[in-house]
């Protein structure tokens, strides 16, 4: 409904706070559904994806209230164990609650999310992993059908790293009689968080923060406060837009050691960085050099910051291929931005950008979460007026954008699009 308003050519400088991790957030959110008690989490990002998780969790029995960034939630009540079609298709990962569900109630109804705008997304990784648990799950009408009499450790082999299945797999394997070996999980940062956050509520995992995780199941957790980490790609979107702009930005609130493959192509573009435990500072003059990245696991370059990598690349001296290894169809992005003038071609899963363009402000589209703070930068950087329609999609990963972009120097405003009806694509 809303779209964003942004008049191009201002230099940003000054000091921006990073928010919570919506991807950590969204992960703890459904693990208090293991127990039945009450936590409160702290550094939750006030965003829509959050939104999503408290409504759905609401349906289940669970009181969630957010105030400022602090979440309490109640599980005392929950006494359902299914997320309908309604919400799963606003947010994929509304299919978290999968594995909680199983470990508490030993039943989980769940709809399949489907596809997203980046093509396919399976989750039968997710249900594979479950299987291995002795979790039976059955798939019919849209739905997944779960049910645990026995639920047991299990080895299981991600033949894809995934954070998504990881994190399904080990919440429900925290409460499995037995061990569980999970070899090839997911070490991004957020699921390393999830892990911690499980250990403080009684879990066993050993292995946190490697591709190989041993579980030993405990009888009972018991809900417990914790902090979400910050936002490694709210943050990289920050320096991105600072280097962009030539501007001088300091991030506080940050973990730079979460950030280290998205900092060091930045100082090869030529940003200057100085970097502490929790703050980082960049500084950029004139044009950046063109630099290539290919996305990966963690620790390599994040599949998240790929689109706003690429707006960044069209004010480069030269030419540059950014290649997504992770969603190789992950590129709705490209054509708008070079609606804005830039010169982007696309072959497979590699996009060729031909910099520096001089970008003008132009009416713009998004198509997904990280496509609309690509366009956001590339707004920042063009000539005159640029406007980002379909911001519902921003809204769902970034905290009041506009404000800190503002704060920054940034001259951009949301106004009321009336052209727009509200739908939301899962991604
Ligand atoms: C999470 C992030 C998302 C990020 C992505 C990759 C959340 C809420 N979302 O998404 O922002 O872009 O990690 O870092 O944390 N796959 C399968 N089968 C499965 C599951 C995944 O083949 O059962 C494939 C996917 O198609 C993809 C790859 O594995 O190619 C990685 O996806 P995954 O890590 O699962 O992404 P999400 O957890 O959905």
């Amino acid at each position: 409904m809303d779209k964003l308003i942004i008049e191009g050519k201002r230099r940003l400088t000054g000091r921006v706070k990073v928010s919570g991790a919506k991807n950590g957030a969204i992960a703890m959110m459904p693990a208090c559904l293991l127990a039945a008690g009450t936590a409160t989490l702290h550094n939750v990002p006030n965003l829509r994806d959050v939104w999503t998780m408290t409504r759905l969790m609401t349906e289940m029995g669970a009181f969630c209230e957010l105030n400022e960034n602090e979440l309490f939630v109640d599980t005392r009540n929950v006494d359902s164990w299914e997320a309908p079609y309604e919400h799963v298709k606003q947010m994929r990962a509304s299919f978290y609650v999968l594995g909680p569900l199983v470990a508490r109630f030993g039943k989980a109804k769940v709809s399949l999310p489907g596809g997203c705008a980046w093509g396919p997304r399976p989750v039968d990784l997710h249900l594979k992993g479950l299987e291995k648990l002795g979790v039976e799950i059955d798939v019919k009408n849209g739905y997944v059908h779960a049910e645990a009499k026995n639920l047991r450790g299990g080895k299981f082999h991600f033949d894809i790293s995934s954070v998504g299945a990881t994190g399904n797999v080990m919440m429900a394997a925290v409460k499995a009689r037995g061990t569980t070996q999970l070899t090839n999980a997911a070490i991004e940062p957020e699921i390393t968080a999830l892990a911690r956050f499980l250990c403080k509520m009684g879990a066993k995992i050993d292995g946190i923060g490697t591709s190989t995780i041993t579980i030993e199941g405990v009888d009972e957790l018991k809900l417990v406060d914790e902090s979400v980490i910050p936002d490694r790609i709210e943050a990289a979107t920050y320096l991105i837009a600072a280097a962009m702009t030539q501007g001088s930005v300091e991030l506080t609130n940050a973990n730079p050691y979460h950030l280290t493959s998205v900092i060091s192509k930045l100082e090869e573009s030529g940003a200057k960085l100085d970097i502490n435990p929790e703050r980082i500072l960049i500084e950029m003059s004139g044009r950046p050099q063109p630099v290539n990245i290919t996305t990966a696991v963690y620790p390599g370059f994040p599949t998240d910051v790929q689109a706003q990598w690429i707006a960044y690349m069209t004010q480069a001296e030269g030419s540059s291929r950014v290649k997504d290894n992770i969603y190789t169809d992950r590129f709705k992005h490209v054509p708008e931005i070079n609606r804005l003038g830039a010169n982007i071609e696309i072959d497979g899963n590699t996009a060729t950008i031909s910099g520096p363009s001089e970008l003008d402000g132009a009416q713009v589209m998004s198509a997904d979460l990280r496509a609309s703070a690509a366009l956001v930068l590339a707004g920042l950087v063009a000539e005159g007026r640029t406007e980002v329609s379909r911001i519902y999609h921003l809204d769902r990963g970034y905290e009041d954008l506009e404000a800190k972009l503002r704060k920054l120097g940034a001259d951009i405003a949301r106004k009321q699009d009336k052209h727009e009806p509200e739908t939301a694509i899962a991604s």
